[in-house]
């Protein structure tokens, strides 16, 4: 049996019901972000001519998502990353004139230790020694006093501490107050490339697909002070796998940094390490709130 399509005015009065159903919302910006969803939505609909199974097949993905996701493993998250939507709401949020910010990532740690400025994180683990040191800005290029930066990164092994049972839960992480004139340091290791986790339903759908699962190596930052919109933010070194193909779509062309050989005996000396180590050094600029 054949059914003839709908017509344009059936789709159009659908959506339009289904768009003024959020008109009395409580909240005005709750009204118009649902509408605009559903507009959007119900456009994609059409466009593709989605099937029932097709949308069933959607609707399994997103129960198969609930069911693995824990306080710890958030599928939703890593779908967002995936389809660019966690990128997409950087760039749309991202005030003008800052550094550029970047995803977060599913392994921050709200409990990161206060370190003193100047850490050595290293602990002895394997992995070539980074100098990372900078100074926090504001528009003009003014210091900030009073900047905080909360830093993380994965091991020598590619893992974070919440893979990896051996790794102490604050490896290679740390929150640093910069000194009165904004700067910071610290010691640490190179990063590396990273998989995202694909014993779910979003890693059954990159393989699918057959898309890259792989992240460039990368340092995560968060700089915070009074009076300024907080940043989150990524760095990538020059050169790393991945740096075009970014699986999350998080490069970008300010955050890709030098990892360069440092023959400073001085600082070689503090840390007990041996010159050259590698030395990074970023400005991070914040943008006033407005
Ligand atoms: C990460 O940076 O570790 C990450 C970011 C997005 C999804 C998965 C991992
Ligand atoms: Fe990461």
């Amino acid at each position: 049996m054949s059914t003839s399509p709908p017509s344009v005015a059936m789709t159009q009065t659908v959506t339009f019901e289904a768009m003024q159903s959020f008109a009395h919302a409580t909240d005005p910006r709750l009204a118009e972000v649902m509408s605009l969803l559903v507009k959007h939505l119900h456009a994609f609909v059409a466009e593709s001519k989605l099937t029932k199974e097709e949308w069933l097949r959607g609707l399994d993905f997103l129960n198969a998502s609930a069911a693995i996701t824990t306080e710890e493993r958030n599928e939703f998250s890593l779908f967002s990353d995936i389809m660019g939507i966690s990128s997409m709401v950087d760039v749309v949020s991202q005030p003008e004139g800052g550094t550029p910010s970047s995803v977060l990532g599913p392994f921050h740690n709200h409990d990161s230790l206060l370190r003193p400025n100047g850490v050595d994180l290293t602990d002895a683990q394997p992995g070539e020694r980074v100098w990372f040191h900078g100074r926090v800005v504001d528009s003009h290029g003014q210091a900030i006093a009073q900047a905080q930066i909360d830093f993380w990164q994965n091991a020598d092994n590619g893992l974070y501490p919440a893979q990896d049972p051996e790794q102490d839960p604050h490896n290679l992480r740390c929150k640093i107050a910069c000194d009165a004139a904004g700067n910071f340091n610290l010691l640490t290791i190179r990063p590396h490339p990273y998989t995202v986790p694909t014993d779910g339903p979003v890693g059954a759908l990159l393989a699918a697909s057959r898309r890259n699962i792989w992240r460039p190596a990368h340092y995560h930052v968060i700089v915070s002070a009074p009076g300024y919109v907080g940043l989150v933010t990524e760095l990538f070194p020059k050169g790393s796998d991945y740096i075009d193909n970014d699986t999350v779509f998080g490069v970008r062309p300010g955050l890709i940094v030098p990892f360069e050989p440092c023959h400073d005996s001085e600082v070689a000396k503090r840390f007990g390490i041996d010159a050259p180590f590698l030395e990074v050094t970023y400005e991070f600029q914040l943008v006033k709130q407005g």
